[in-house]
This record gives structure tokens, sequence and C-alpha cells, in this order.
């Protein structure tokens, strides 16, 4: 996808194919054509990172007699400035890369640097020289493109090409993303992924079974490392309000806690017994099935029993009576009648 040239010193492997090759020019040129002439037939012009790439470099130009000069992609716009290599900026000078005596900046205007290639002991040294001047184009040809690493850099030696990935991605052309090892399915939920497989930046959301939340995180997703964000992702059974202890009775539960689904049994003490239904079971919305139920003895059932009778009776007879005294003015205005009735208590 994306490419960034990198240039170092790599050994080569004889075998391999796939490295940056030096070109150069049979005709002479100024700087800016020579560039020019390297970007349209190749990469561009050298750029040398180090001792051993010079010498390389030297190795493979021609030893001209006449004229055994070639520019190489390395120089300045101002003479008080640094040097700086076309490409990436960097200024790499070896100790014994300037022939003695250089650079001299003889014009006031010596801009660019030329590279010997003489058979004396100025043989790959360098000289600053008016970029106007004509010399030999000396070039190189990359092997890395647009499509030699899916996601990463291209990083390439004289001899060889490598890719350095991108986080989340590996192989050698970076073409395989991470895997995290599949998540296990949680107990009382499901996950939702982001896609069908789980590598690198896949999201997982967590759904949780009706009577069940979330417990912690909703998410995770999977990082560069292989990695999944965070902890195991986990339902929790929800919790119905704890149930208070019943007077002169118990209850037992099916499981330790009262979660959903719990089913607690009540029983009364001997002499007790249960008013209400016997048993509560714990609902998806944190809600008991029902009221709790009472215990209640028989004796108090009984007095209960026994008040309400004697309270409906006393109720009955109060009832008669209005009923009667009230039948009894009706007939006295009427016509007079012999006999009480026996709640009468009139005199
Ligand atoms: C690069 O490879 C070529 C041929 O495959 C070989 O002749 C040359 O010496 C290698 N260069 C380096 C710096 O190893
Ligand atoms: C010089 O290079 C050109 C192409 O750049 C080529 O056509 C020509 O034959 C070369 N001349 C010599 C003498 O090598
Ligand atoms: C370069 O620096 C020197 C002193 O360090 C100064 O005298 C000179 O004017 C500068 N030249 C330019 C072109 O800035
Ligand atoms: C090199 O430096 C110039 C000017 O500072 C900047 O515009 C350019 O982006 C740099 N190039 C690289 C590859 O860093
Ligand atoms: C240019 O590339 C070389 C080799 O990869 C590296 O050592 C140097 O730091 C780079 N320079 C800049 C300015 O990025
Ligand atoms: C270059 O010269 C400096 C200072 O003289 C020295 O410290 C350094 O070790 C030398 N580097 C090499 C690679 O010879
Ligand atoms: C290089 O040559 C071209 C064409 O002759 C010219 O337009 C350009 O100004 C020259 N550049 C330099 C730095 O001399
Ligand atoms: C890009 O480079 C790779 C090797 O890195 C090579 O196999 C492929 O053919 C090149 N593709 C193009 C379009 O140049
Ligand atoms: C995983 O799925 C994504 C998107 O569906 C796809 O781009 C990627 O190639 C798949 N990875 C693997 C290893 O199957
Ligand atoms: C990973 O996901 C984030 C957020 O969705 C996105 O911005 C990023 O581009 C993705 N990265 C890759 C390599 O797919
Ligand atoms: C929630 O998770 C924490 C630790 O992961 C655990 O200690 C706690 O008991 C859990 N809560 C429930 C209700 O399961
Ligand atoms: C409740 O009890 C059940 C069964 O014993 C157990 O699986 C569950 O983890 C318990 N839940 C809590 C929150 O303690």
């Amino acid at each position: 996808m994306k490419w960034t040239l990198i240039l170092i010193f790599g050994s080569c492997l004889a075998e391999t194919t796939l490295c940056w090759t030096y070109h150069y020019s049979n005709e002479t040129m100024n700087w800016t054509q020579a560039r020019e002439w390297c970007q349209k037939y190749f990469t561009d012009m050298v750029v040398i990172q180090n001792q051993a790439e010079n010498d390389y470099l030297v190795s493979i130009l021609p030893q001209k007699r006449s004229s055994p000069y070639f520019w190489i992609g390395i120089t300045r716009n101002h003479m008080n400035e640094s040097w700086i290599w076309i490409g990436n900026n960097s200024t790499w000078i070896g100790n014994n890369s300037w022939a003695p005596n250089e650079p001299n900046n003889v014009h006031a205007t010596e801009f660019c640097v030329e590279i010997y290639t003489n058979t004396g002991e100025n043989r790959g040294k360098w000289n600053d020289e008016k970029c106007s001047k004509s010399k030999y184009a000396a070039c190189f040809k990359t092997q890395c493109n647009e499509s030699s690493c899916e996601r990463g850099r291209c990083q390439e030696a004289i001899n060889s090409t490598t890719c350095l990935c991108e986080r989340g991605f590996k192989g050698d052309r970076c073409q395989t993303p991470v895997e995290c090892l599949p998540l296990s399915e949680p107990y009382n939920g499901y996950h939702s992924c982001s896609r069908g497989n789980q590598t690198f930046n896949t999201t997982c959301r967590l759904k949780c079974h009706p009577g069940f939340f979330i417990n912690g995180s909703s998410f995770v997703t999977c990082e560069d490392t292989g990695d999944w964000s965070g902890p195991r992702l986990t339902c929790a059974a929800v919790e119905c309000p704890p149930l208070p202890q019943t007077y002169n009775g118990s209850h037992n539960c099916s499981r330790g806690n009262q979660t959903f689904k719990t089913t607690c049994h009540f029983k009364c003490d001997p002499g007790f017994f249960v008013i209400g239904s016997p048993a509560v079971t714990c609902g998806e919305t944190r809600v008991w099935s029902g009221p709790r139920p009472t215990c209640t003895s028989y004796k108090q059932a009984l007095l209960a029993l026994a008040g309400c009778g004697a309270l409906s009776t006393f109720c009955c007879i109060c009832f008669c009576c209005i009923k009667h005294r009230q039948r009894k003015k009706l007939s006295q205005e009427r016509l007079p009648e012999e006999g009480s009735p026996p709640c009468d208590t009139q005199p």
C-alpha cells in the first residue's frame, strides 16, 4: 500500500533478485539534469548512507580515465548550511568521505557533490562542485514498489528488500492480520463480533440472556499483540432483594444466593401454618414472583375466627335490633301490637 524508501546497507543474498541496483549515464550533464535523468529511467540519484555503500558504489561505477566524475545525491542550499541527502534528508558524511582539502567551496557557489572514480588515492572520495558543471549521473533503482508490502513499509538494502509491518500485521508482505485466540463463549450470553474472524481490530460485544447482566466490560478488541483488550466477558445473574426472616417459620432456597430463577420454599414452625403462596421465584426484573407468605399459629387462627365470629354475631344482633325497632316504630304509628322483641331494652 504505502511505501517509504529506507536505504540501508544489507548483506547480499546471492540468489535473491530483490535488491536495489546502481546505474549510471554514459553522457555528462549538470546536477539538476542528472537527477531528472535518474528519476526518469530509475528511482533517483544515489544516496549513500555509510562507507560500505560508498565502496560498493565505486566498485560498480566504471573507472573512467578522462572525466572520472559522477554526481551523487547530496547538496546544500547555501554555503553556511549543512549538506543534505535527497530522499530522506539524512546528513551522513563519513570521516573519510571528502577528498583532502574538500569541501573548499572555491567559487562560493559549490553546492553539489561529485564522487571520484579514478584509480588514484582519491578514488571514492567526494568533492564539492558547481551544480552547473557537467558530470555523469550515478543512479539507483529500488525494488520496492506500491505492491511490495501490503500493510507495511518496504525497506531496502543493496541486495534485499524487507517489509517493516504496521502494528497488527505480519507475513513477508505484511499481508496477514495478527489473530487473537478465539473468544470462549460467555456463560449465559453470547458475543457479537464486528467481523467473521477474530483478527487485529475485531471488536466483540457481549449480550446477556434475559435475567443476566453484563458484569464488567461490555466489549473487547483484538489488539496488535494477539491479546484481547480486557478480561473475559461475563454475564452475571440478576439478584432479587434478600428475603427477610419469616416470623415463626423459615425458608429454604434452591441456591445459596437469591439470583434469577432461584426458588425459595417457606415452612412454618410446628403449630403454625402458611398463609399465602408457599414458594416465590426470583424473576428476570429482580422482583420476586409474589409476596412473602406469613406463618400463623392455630390458636391465633381460632381466636381470630372466634373474634370474628363474636364480632359478626354482635353485628348481626345489632342489625336485627335496629331493623326490629324500625319495624316497631312503623307499626306503632299504624296499629299497636302486642309483645316485645327479645333484644328490646326499652322499658
Ligand atoms: C549484490 O548481488 C550481486 C549479484 O547478485 C553481487 O554480485 C553483489 O556482490 C551483491 N552486493 C553486495 C553488496 O553484497
Ligand atoms: C549511451 O546511452 C544511451 C541511452 O542512454 C544509449 O542509447 C547509447 O548506446 C549509449 N552509448 C554508449 C556509447 O554506451
Ligand atoms: C556564513 O557564515 C559566516 C560566519 O560564520 C558569515 O560571515 C557569512 O556572511 C555567512 N554567509 C552567508 C551566505 O550566510
Ligand atoms: C526534507 O526536508 C524538507 C525541508 O525541511 C521537507 O520539506 C521534506 O518533507 C523533508 N523530506 C523528508 C523525506 O523528510
Ligand atoms: C535516512 O535513512 C538512513 C538509513 O535508513 C537512516 O540511518 C537515517 O537516519 C535517515 N535519515 C533521516 C533524516 O531520516
Ligand atoms: C570520526 O572522527 C571522530 C572524531 O575524530 C571520531 O570520534 C569517530 O570515531 C570517527 N568515526 C569513524 C567511523 O572513524
Ligand atoms: C541545467 O541544465 C538545464 C538545461 O540546459 C538548465 O535549464 C538548468 O538551468 C541547468 N541547471 C544548473 C543548476 O545549471
Ligand atoms: C513490485 O515489487 C515486487 C517485489 O518487491 C515485485 O514482485 C513486483 O513485480 C513489483 N510490481 C510492480 C508493479 O513493479
Ligand atoms: C478477516 O476478516 C476481514 C474482514 O472481513 C478480512 O479483511 C480479513 O482478510 C480476514 N482475515 C483472515 C485471516 O481471514
Ligand atoms: C482499526 O480500527 C480503528 C477504529 O475503528 C480504525 O481507525 C483503524 O483504521 C483500524 N485499523 C486497521 C489497521 O484496520
Ligand atoms: C462480577 O465480577 C467480579 C470480578 O470479575 C466478581 O467478583 C463479582 O462477584 C461479579 N459479580 C456478580 C454479580 O457475579
Ligand atoms: C449463585 O449460585 C449459583 C449456583 O450455586 C452460582 O452458579 C452463581 O455463581 C451464584 N451467583 C452469585 C452472584 O453468587
